[in-house]
Parts: structure tokens; C-alpha cells; sequence
């Protein structure tokens, strides 16, 4: 292959080995379901405004399977006797590379991303019905994307009228994601070893943003230490938008206006993560705006961490999903009962679920490619056994809005303290802790950050 210009370079920095084996054992799966053929597509380009794009950002499944970053680029596995992986993708085009970047070719892209065949994107219509013919099953993500739904129904179509030449078409469609998600679900070795150091740029960036935090400035004077942060850590975009939130604004579980300047006395909530490679992190850290925690604020905030313990606890093989959530609310529900914040029996507050009033969501989620990842939370009606390899977030969180019932010193403190789990064979590793989290070590951080 030519001397790659930067994307290329950064792409083939990445071990591939990984993506083989995926495809392998996504071959080896379908042909124990019933064979067939998998069709996948990258995500597509989209316009922000008139001829401004978003930046791109390729469809995890697809990325999951081939570890090809352009658009416009389709993966098709045959299984059976003779399995066999094909790459569609864009062709080499000296003129384009000019304007927009080195692009590999169906060339390159096979013997550097290991497939058997590759193809121009152009030929995909033109050759899915060959590869759809004589097979018994069609899988493909269904109900994600209108044109590409209609793009497969047609070469589904085309198999079926040739019928009378003897082809016979799938008779079975089924949804490849569900297959992928319960593959996503455990990371493998190269997964984790992503997710780690995407953690650990987060972790310095929430260092780094802490460092800078006072009263008097913007919250989006954060958000840039953030993304500053990211960016010169070599992570390619934020996970999702990061909510950098004081005072009120805590409250608010989605705040992502960041415009707010932050006054004395307010607790600050910043909820933020890089992507790394493709893989997401997602920090949560919740300290004064002026460093140092008032009484109330500290109150709140060791309640918060208790529950965080109480979760981490749970998370273990064999433990069920919802093990963390009960543990936390538990020691929720009774702290916010002992502030005088509930009222009543800690059995009934549960019971009636009083408790969400004050914390309203859940503690946690699978996290991965998608900060919100694949896989399912229930099997069969009951919540799934967590297994080792599979990785989730741990974010209890307390919010108090003013109310009459509630004394003054409360109002507007935020809390969510979230950190990122690997299931370990006995327990569980926390990836994301290079950045303080006891009230000490907060308050440490931020004396020696800033005469420092
Ligand atoms: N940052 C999104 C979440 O915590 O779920
Ligand atoms: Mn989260
Ligand atoms: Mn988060």
C-alpha cells in the first residue's frame, strides 16, 4: 500500500486483528442460526447547514465488524461452508484526495482490513442480489434508516424475480443488530484497553477543568478546558455533549447551554467524556465553584458517594443488572430520610418510590462504542446476569430544586458522582478514578490547582 496520508496512518495504528475475529465469530454465530448473508452499511454523511457537514462519524456496528472509518462503505458476510467477507467501499480517486483526504480504494481496503473481496460502493446494488441468491437467511438492521431499508428490500426483490431461473431468495429476514448487540455486550481484550485510556483522558480533562473552576467564570470557559483536554489527548471527538452545569442548572439532568456564569457558593455538575477510537467514556464530577464545600453541599455530596459505594459493591459476576440501582436507592432513600428531606419508613419511601422526587434516574448503563451501548438490560423478563467483560457506568445522583418543604440551604444542589465499570472475574475494576472524588481530595485539588 502507498505511504498513507494521517487518517490512514491513525487507522492502521489501530491493532485489526480484533475486527477478523469479530467478523469470524459473528460467521460462526449465523451459521449456527440458520446461515445466510449480513448486510451492513456505515453510517452516511449529513449536512448541517447548505454545504457544511457534520463531522463524520462512522455507525458502530459497522465500525464493530470492520474497523474502517470512511463513509459510503457496506460490509457483506456470506456464511457457510465457505464464508466469505466482503468490503464495499468508496473508489480511489486522485482528484477527490486532493479536496477531501487520502481515501483507501477497494485495493488497499481489502488487504489492509483483511477481507476476501472488496468492491466499489457503486457496484452494491448491482452485485447484492448475486450474494442474496440460494441463501436462507437476510440479515440486516431493520427500521434504522428508511433509504437503506428500501435499498435491501430491493435487492431482495431482484433475487426474488428471478425465481424462475431456479434462484431461490431468503425466506427469513432477520435483525443483525440484536445479534451484534449480545457480541458488543462483552468487550474483548482490545476493547478494554481502549475504554481505559479513553477513561483516562477523561479523568485529566475533569482535572483540568477543576483546576480552572471559580467563581466568575462561564461555564463554557470549562467546557474548553474540557475539550481542550480530549483534543490534545488524541481523542477524536466528546462522547456526547458535555453538561458543564452550576447552581441550578445542576438540576437540570440534560443542561447543555453552558452559557451561565458561576457565582460563589454554587455546586458545579460536570458530566463529560471523550470518545476514543470509537469507544466512549462518561465522567461525572459535582464540586464548589469556589472550592469549598459548604455544610449542606458536603451533606449531600457524602450521601451521593455512599450510594456510589453501596452500588460498586454489587457489581460483580452472577450479580443481576438491577443489583447496583437497588443498593443505591437504598442508601438514597435512607440518607435523604435522615436530612429530613423525606418523611415516613425507609420500607414505605421504597415502596412508593418517594425517593424519585429527588433522584429520578437510573444508576447506570451499559457503556461502550455507543455511551449509551448496545445490549439489552432484561432477559426473558428478568434483569440479565452481569458477566465479565461487560462494562457499565455507576452514577447515583441527588437533585433538589427549592420548595417550601425543603430548608434554603438545599436548594439547588446537584449531585451525580459516575464513574466507568469493567466486570471483572470478582468484582469489578473502576477505569475512570485518576480524578478526585472524597471531599478532601476534591478541596486539595482545588487549593494546590490554583495557587499552583
Ligand atoms: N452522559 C450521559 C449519561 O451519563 O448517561
Ligand atoms: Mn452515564
Ligand atoms: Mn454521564
Amino acid at each position: 500500500m502507498n505511504a498513507p496520508t494521517s487518517p490512514a496512518a491513525s487507522a492502521t495504528a489501530i491493532d485489526l486483528a480484533p475486527f477478523r475475529t469479530r467478523r469470524a465469530r459473528l460467521l460462526e454465530r449465523m451459521q449456527a442460526a440458520g446461515g445466510g448473508v449480513a448486510i451492513l452499511p456505515t453510517a452516511p454523511e449529513r449536512a448541517r447547514n447548505r454545504d457544511t457537514h457534520y463531522p463524520y462519524r462512522h455507525d458502530s456496528y459497522f465500525y464493530y465488524l470492520s474497523g474502517f472509518r470512511e463513509p459510503e462503505a457496506v460490509v457483506v458476510l456470506v456464511a457457510g461452508a465457505e464464508p466469505k467477507q466482503i468490503l464495499f467501499c468508496r473508489e480511489k480517486n486522485e482528484e477527490r484526495e486532493i479536496w477531501d483526504g487520502y481515501r483507501y480504494g477497494p485495493e488497499a481496503a481489502r488487504e489492509t482490513f483483511g477481507f476476501d473481496e472488496a468492491w466499489t460502493v457503486g457496484d452494491l446494488e448491482r452485485r447484492l442480489p448475486d450474494y442474496l441468491a440460494d441463501q436462507p437467511v437476510l440479515w440486516s438492521g431493520l427500521g434504522y434508516d428508511n433509504d437503506w431499508d428500501a435499498k435491501v428490500m430491493l435487492a431482495l426483490n431482484a433475487v426474488r424475480a428471478n425465481a424462475r431461473s431456479g434462484v431461490t431468495p431468503p425466506h427469513s429476514v432477520r435483525d443483525l443488530r440484536a445479534e451484534l448487540d449480545e457480541m458488543r455486550l462483552i468487550k474483548d481484550a482490545s476493547e478494554l484497553a481502549t475504554m481505559r485510556r479513553a477513561a483516562q483522558i477523561s479523568a485529566a480533562a475533569h482535572c483540568r477543568a477543576m483546576r480552572a473552576a471559580r467563581p466568575g467564570r462561564f461555564e463554557y470557559e470549562l467546557e474548553a478546558e474540557l475539550l481542550h483536554a480530549f483534543r490534545a489527548a488524541g481523542s477524536q471527538y466528546p462522547a456526547y455533549p458535555s453538561i458543564v452545569a452550576s447552581g441550578a442548572n445542576a438540576c437540570v439532568l440534560h443542561y447543555v447551554d453552558n452559557d451561565h456564569r458561576m457565582t460563589d457558593g454554587e455546586l458545579l455538575l460536570i458530566d463529560a467524556g471523550c470518545e476514543l477510537d470509537g469507544y466512549a467514556s462518561d465522567i461525572t464530577r459535582s464540586f464548589p465553584v469556589n472550592g469549598q464545600f459548604s455544610a449542606a453541599q458536603r451533606e449531600v455530596y457524602e450521601l451521593v458517594l455512599a450510594a456510589q459505594h453501596a452500588a460498586r459493591a454489587e457489581i460483580r459476576p452472577g450479580a443481576h443488572w438491577n443489583q447496583p440501582h437497588d443498593a443505591a436507592v437504598k442508601v438514597l432513600a435512607q440518607g435523604l430520610l435522615d436530612l429530613g428531606l423525606l418523611k415516613g419508613s425507609l420500607d414505605a419511601v421504597l415502596e412508593k418510590g418517594d425517593y424519585r422526587r429527588f433522584y429520578m434516574h437510573r444508576t447506570g448503563h451499559w457503556l461502550g462504542m455507543d455511551v449509551h451501548d448496545a445490549g439489552e438490560y432484561k432477559l426473558g423478563g428478568d434483569w440479565r446476569a452481569l458477566v465479565e467483560g461487560m462494562v457499565l457506568t455507576v452514577e447515583p445522583g441527588c437533585y433538589i430544586r427549592p420548595a417550601a418543604d425543603v430548608p434554603e440551604a438545599f436548594w439547588n444542589i446537584g449531585v451525580r458522582i459516575e464513574d466507568d465499570a469493567i466486570v471483572t472475574a470478582d468484582g469489578c475494576e473502576f477505569i475512570s478514578e485518576d480524578v478526585p472524588k472524597t471531599v478532601a481530595d476534591i478541596e486539595a485539588l482545588m487549593r494546590d490547582g490554583r495557587h499552583g
